[in-house]
């Protein structure tokens, strides 16, 4: 079947597709550069070609489809870059990136040939951050931000590199070779503009009836590792006078984080992901504990101001404790704004197409971000979540709302296309 002659059951046969790889129950996961990800993303190539589209590697592991036309390298001509990408987060869903990135393929299918900029789909190689404590590293590569440096220092829980983890896909045909010197990752492709169809993760578009989310900011965030250091004791002989429980230390800090978001009000969100106990016995009081920390807010400034606040509540808790602190911020990013005139176009052709929709913020990080804090003119266009329920496997949209969410993002790729870079 073609995309020209039923888009919709495409879209479908590739999402259905690409929840094999990796899938687990109704969810499915697939971390960077992982065995499921280096399959999924051989597929798809595979299907692009068969759409007429050449598939192409970058030494990232992002992948573009593109009109075979278009030469990639230094003097290729600007496109347009409409995707998402491919990872997943532990026991995610199976819509996250992986609508974007079937989108991005059925508009470079569709608009081959056509318009001004030549309309490209991408795939970003790690968008979640779940297996390198690195967000966005494929969007970053694609850009040509990243340094040498980062691929031996940037490592995942195991201490595997990411240049070890490109060693091993790149025999796979999942990835083409580094560039020597100083960057890795020369771009393949010029982006002028870029455009990002995702899945809300949240409960609005639902809650309010409407089919498409038009977003026109997205949280910055912060997130901060937490390093705290008592004393491994005893569980049972030990007083609790007597005690310097890192872990207890840890508790407190959460609540006091997740209070102080509260305090804060909407749109500030903070949350306490993960606290690692040591030795994590019944019987020893934790000598050590990792507490893993993330604020968001919408708003310029905000994201580096809660992360300070955090930080002073976290050493508060700690001295009273006496418990050593230490904190280190692992990742950020401020907030987006995103192209009036993309919005603009994104709301005119929803009007005329009668579709029920709002402008709204995203919560959630995408790639787009990175794009537009290098200047890309950059959009990202929701479709609903059923339940509001992202990163987890109960991630759902239904067919019909998947169909004129697919339709918008071609017919607004092919706009954005017309106009030249
Ligand atoms: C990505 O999904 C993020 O917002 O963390
Ligand atoms: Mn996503
Ligand atoms: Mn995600």
């Amino acid at each position: 079947m073609s995309p020209q002659d039923d888009p919709t059951a495409v879209l479908h046969e590739l999402l259905e597709g690409l929840a094999r790889f990796g899938r687990e129950g109704t969810g499915v996961t697939r971390l960077a550069y992982s065995d499921a990800w280096c399959e999924a993303q051989r597929w798809l190539a595979e299907r692009a070609r068969g759409l007429g589209l050449a598939a192409t590697t970058d030494a990232a592991g992002n992948l573009f489809f593109h009109d075979p036309a278009v030469v990639p390298g230094a003097g290729a001509p600007p496109v347009l870059l409409v995707g998402s990408h491919l990872d997943t987060v532990v026991s995610g869903g199976r819509y996250d990136g992986a609508c974007g990135v079937v989108a991005g393929l059925l508009a470079a299918a569709a608009l081959r040939g056509h318009g001004a900029l030549s309309a490209a789909g991408f795939v970003t190689c790690e968008e979640e951050g779940s297996r390198f404590p690195s967000p966005f590293m494929g969007a970053r590569s694609l850009l040509g931000q990243v340094e040498a440096g980062e691929l031996d220092a940037v490592r995942d829980g195991n201490g595997v590199s990411w240049r070890a983890a490109l060693d091993a896909v790149r025999t796979r045909g999942c990835a083409a070779l580094l560039a020597p010197g100083p960057r890795p990752f020369p771009p393949l492709f010029r982006p002028a503009r870029m455009l990002e169809l995702h899945i809300e993760q949240g409960p609005v578009l639902e809650a309010e009836g409407l089919a498409l989310g038009i977003v026109t900011h997205i949280a910055g965030f912060r997130r901060l590792r937490v390093r705290l250091t008592g004393e491994a004791r005893h569980a049972g002989a030990t007083p609790m006078r007597l005690r310097r429980d890192a872990l207890a230390a840890a508790a407190e800090i959460a609540l006091a984080v997740e209070a102080h978001a509260r305090a804060l009000g909407e749109p500030a969100v903070a949350t306490a992901g993960f606290a690692r106990a040591e030795p994590g016995l019944y019987n020893v009081i934790a000598g050590a504990c990792e507490l893993g920390l993330e604020v968001r807010h919408v708003e310029p400034g905000r994201p580096a101001a809660m992360a300070a606040e955090v930080e002073q509540l976290a050493r508060g808790v700690a001295e009273r404790r006496g418990v050593a602190l230490e904190i280190v911020e692992v990742s950020g990013q401020d907030p987006t704004t995103f192209a009036a005139p993309l919005v603009a176009a994104a709301e005119s052709l929803a009007k005329e197409r009668g579709l029920r929709f709002r402008t709204m913020a995203s919560g959630a990080g995408h790639d787009a971000m990175v794009f537009a804090h290098a200047g890309v003119p950059a959009l990202v266009v929701f479709v609903p979540s059923r339940g509001g329920i992202s990163h987890a496997p109960g991630e759902y949209t239904l067919p019909e709302q998947l169909a004129p969410g697919l339709a918008f993002a071609i017919e607004l790729a092919r706009r954005v296309s017309e106009e030249p870079a």
